[in-house]
Order: structure tokens, then sequence, then C-alpha cells
């Protein structure tokens, strides 16, 4: 039987969305808000699941504990209070959008899940807003 288990994360980080080859008005048609200078915060909700057959010795599709302590090391240690664009260094030249983060969290994690098993990422940007990446 195969079984979708979930854990919920959250950090905040601050980003700003832009493209530097286009002029700033274009920026602001196009990312709005989201293209302050000054960069701005968002309270990131994450949520991880991992979808397999469940283990006949332990009951478990993928312990807890251990998917709680790779996203704490591989997500948060890396995102949280960070400025994705400056501080983060997948944002280099990638826009730091819910789309590109929830991939970019998607491949930190996958190489840490057993490959039978299937990986899926949402990310909320905003209670409203959310994405959602599965390879
Ligand atoms: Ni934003």
């Amino acid at each position: 039987m195969k079984v979708k288990v979930s854990r919920r994360a959250h950090f905040n980080a601050a980003h700003r969305l832009y493209r530097p080859d286009w002029s700033f008005e274009k920026n602001d048609e196009i990312f709005g808000k989201c293209n302050n200078p000054n960069f701005h915060g968002h309270n990131y909700e994450l949520i991880v699941s991992v979808y397999g057959e469940i283990d006949q010795e332990t009951g478990f599709v993928i312990d807890v504990k251990i998917l709680k302590d790779l996203i704490k090391s591989e997500i948060e240690n890396a995102f949280d209070h960070k400025n994705l664009n400056v501080e983060v260094p997948e944002f280099k030249d990638l826009n730091p959008t819910a789309e590109n983060i929830a991939v970019v969290i998607w491949n930190k994690l996958r190489p840490h899940i057993d490959s039978e098993k299937d990986l899926e990422v949402t990310l909320y940007e905003t209670p409203r807003n959310f994405v959602t990446f599965s390879g």
C-alpha cells in the first residue's frame, strides 16, 4: 500500500523579483511590489510530502523525524532569515519566485529521499498563494 506522508515547515526570507536586463518600468509592470529594490519579506510555509510503499517492518513510508531533520538541515538552515537574492547561491542568477524556490527546494531534498519514493514540495508564499512541484 502506498501512502503520502507530509511534514509542514516554515521559514522567513526576503527577496526581490526582477530581471537586470529589463528597465525598472518593465520590472514594475511584471513584478509589482515584489520589484521593490530594497527587498521585502515573506513568511513561507512549506509542505514536503513523500509518497511510497509502507515498510513492512517499521510501518513507515519515511520516518518523519528523518524528514524533519532533513528539512531543517537542507532548507531552513539555508533559507531562514536570509535574503534569497543575496545570500542563497541558487538564486544568484535565478528569480526567487515561489515557483523557482519550490524547484530549488525539491532539487535539494531529492538526493536524500529513497529513489523509489515520490517527492512533492508545496510552497505557500502567502496564505492564499501557493505552488506545487513534484519533479
Ligand atoms: Ni514577494
